[in-house]
């Protein structure tokens, strides 16, 4: 039988990465290539074990570069297609939106002209939670499949507009496609600019962690590998067309989590930090998952289990994050807050 091939676009990145990763041990008869124009959230000495595998493929490109785009499908004519590349951080968002735009929104209209073009099997768009909107904190509701978008951030408006783009070829042209919409992810190689790995990483180091606002925003965490799973469920068993919630009831006010990290790493809550709230800051996200449980997925980590292989990942790989911390997003950090 014809070996299949499986696109994963930004596999250099956090939950890409981990994608890649299980993917090219789980399926040894599918070639999985990672396409990542390697942007500053982009890294491949994650994947040093995995670089010589003889399923694994690396392509250095901009999705938003149509012909080129277009011209890698036509050479390769890729089977699936799984969709990760993004400008992922919501602060980043508030003070750069127009980047959001043209890789979320217009990388993801070339890659559904390009999929179409070979007629791919499956298309598989990685979305997000935060394309609902906001719950309110004293609600006891949750985002389900049916919740009306209602995005608040640059980051969050231009992941709906590529949902909304990604339905649009499904109804118009019949692509096959899948959106899903997960929570918040923690676990290895998160990028130290969010919550978890920042907290962490500063807390290791003795320095102060800051926490936006009175740190009563929720989220809901969901480990990296149990995104994976999902992921590599839907685009097996999805119904094309549909789009599935991910999350694994796991919701924590933001002090809760930064107090148990401080506490799993045996430091003082002195190391907190109140700072300026984030400008239009989502109060509480939660997710309803049944559909995708009626699926068959499960998660196999709770956010206890979850968190302190996480914090050993960070004790047991400096080397990787320390890297991260001392470069370019250095400058970002300083510039983002006054600590
Ligand atoms: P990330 O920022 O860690 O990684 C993004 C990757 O995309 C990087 O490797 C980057 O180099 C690459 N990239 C950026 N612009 C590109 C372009 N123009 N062309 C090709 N590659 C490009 O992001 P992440 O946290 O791993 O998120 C991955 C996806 O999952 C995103 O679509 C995000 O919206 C979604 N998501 C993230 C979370 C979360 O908690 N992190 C939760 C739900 C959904
Ligand atoms: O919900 C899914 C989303 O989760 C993804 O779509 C995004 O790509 C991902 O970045 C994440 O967005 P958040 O904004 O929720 O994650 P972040 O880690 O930036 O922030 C988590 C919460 O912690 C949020 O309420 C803001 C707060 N925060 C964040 C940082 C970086 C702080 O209090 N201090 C901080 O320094």
């Amino acid at each position: 039988m014809e070996r299949k091939k499986i696109l994963v676009t930004g596999g250099a990145g956090f939950i890409g990465g981990n994608f890649v990763q299980y993917m090219v041990d789980k399926y040894r008869q599918c070639d999985i290539y990672n396409l990542d124009l390697l942007t500053y959230a982009g890294d491949l000495t994650k994947h040093k074990h995995i670089e010589t595998k003889e399923n694994y493929y690396f392509v250095k490109a901009d999705i938003a570069e149509r012909e080129k785009i277009i011209a890698l499908f036509e050479k390769e004519k890729f089977d699936y297609v799984v969709h990760f590349a993004a400008e992922s951080h919501v602060d980043r968002s508030i003070t750069d939106p127009g980047v959001f735009v043209q890789t979320n929104v217009v990388g993801t209209q070339v890659l559904l002209d390009a999929s179409r073009a070979v007629d791919v099997t499956k298309f598989v768009h990685v979305s997000t939670d935060e394309v609902y909107g906001e719950l309110d904190f004293d609600a006891t509701t949750f985002f389900t499949e049916e919740t009306p978008l209602q995005p608040n951030s640059p980051y969050s408006a231009s992941k709906a507009s590529s949902d909304l783009l990604v339905r649009s070829y499904h109804e118009t042209y019949g692509l096959p496609v899948n959106i899903t919409r997960c929570s918040n992810n923690y676990g290895p190689y998160h990028f130290p600019e969010k919550l978890i790995p920042l907290t962490i990483s500063r807390v290791l180091k003795d320095q102060k962690v800051p926490v936006y606002g009175d740190g009563k925003n929720i989220r809901d965490w969901l480990h990296v590998i149990d995104h994976c799973a999902a992921i590599d469920l839907v685009l097996h068993e999805g119904v094309n067309g549909e789009v599935y919630n991910v999350g694994g009831h796991n919701e924590r006010t933001n002090l809760e989590v930064v107090k148990t990290i401080i506490k799993l790493l045996g430091k003082a809550e002195e190391l907190i930090e109140f700072v300026k709230d984030r400008l239009g800051h989502d109060k509480r996200y939660a997710i309803d998952p049944t559909k995708l449980e009626n699926l068959g997925w499960k998660p196999s980590y709770t956010f206890e289990t979850g968190i302190s292989q996480t914090i050993q990942w960070y004790l047991d790989n400096k080397e990787w994050w320390e890297k991260i911390i001392s470069g370019e997003y250095q400058n970002y950090f300083e510039k983002q807050y006054t600590l």
